[in-house]
């Protein structure tokens, strides 16, 4: 911990549809804070690597089939089993990126026309994001990125439920970064939000659990 041990890490979100470049920024964004000298983490949901993870894996990837409402709540357990780990890494000082959170859970499974409320209670009581950006980009402007996999949500039609999904979920304290500017520039622009983010949280801003 490269830290004083007194101030906390920020807990930093990134979401966006799919192919909006989140990984790729998330990557990139680690790599210039830990060269600056912060103690920081990149993490990512799904965490394929547990046990609730392989199964989330195995459905993506269409080798299972799981109820929406079920898949729904591996989602949520496997953030939930990774909650404590979270909340000691930031009280510790270390500052998480998290490619996608309890925004994706919600959005991906509301899209599928599950209850919005429904969807949201399983996260109640995780940590809150200190920041949550959100990559721009229009559902055809991501499936003209090619790349689409073969996982289940990967297509243009569901990917635009999820776009409005989003919509409905964003609040005034997102920042909302236009994914189709260079990479250089969106780097630029995720970096200053995260900066000041790390910043508040350094001066002492207290951890608060979802939803605000
Ligand atoms: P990934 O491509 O970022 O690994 O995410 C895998 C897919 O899972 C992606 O299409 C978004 C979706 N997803 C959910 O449906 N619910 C969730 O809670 C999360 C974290 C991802």
């Amino acid at each position: 911990n490269k830290e004083s041990s007194s101030s906390r890490g920020a807990l930093i979100v990134l979401e966006g549809l799919d192919r909006c470049g989140k990984t790729s920024q998330s990557g990139r964004l680690y790599k210039y804070l830990d060269e600056q000298g912060h103690s920081v983490e990149s993490w990512r949901f799904p965490d394929r690597n547990t046990g609730v993870g392989q199964m989330i894996s195995s459905y993506l990837a269409n080798k299972s089939q799981l109820d929406d409402h079920a898949i729904h709540l591996l989602f949520s357990a496997n953030r939930w089993e990774k909650r404590s780990l979270m909340e000691e890494k930031l009280k510790s000082g270390t500052t998480l990126i998290v490619d996608r959170y309890s925004y994706s859970g919600v959005a991906f499974s509301s899209a599928k026309g599950l209850d919005i409320e429904w969807c949201k209670a399983p996260e109640i009581g995780l940590l809150a994001p200190d920041l949550v950006v959100y990559l721009d980009i229009s559902p055809e402007k991501a499936a003209e990125r090619g790349g689409y996999g073969d996982e289940r949500y990967e297509q243009l039609e569901f990917q635009k439920k999820v776009a409005g999904s989003y919509l409905s979920l964003r609040d005034s304290s997102w920042k909302v970064i236009d994914a189709t500017l260079s990479i250089e520039d969106v780097e630029k622009k995720l970096r200053e939000v995260v900066l000041d983010c790390m910043i508040t949280c350094h001066k002492g801003k207290p951890l608060s659990q979802l939803w605000p």
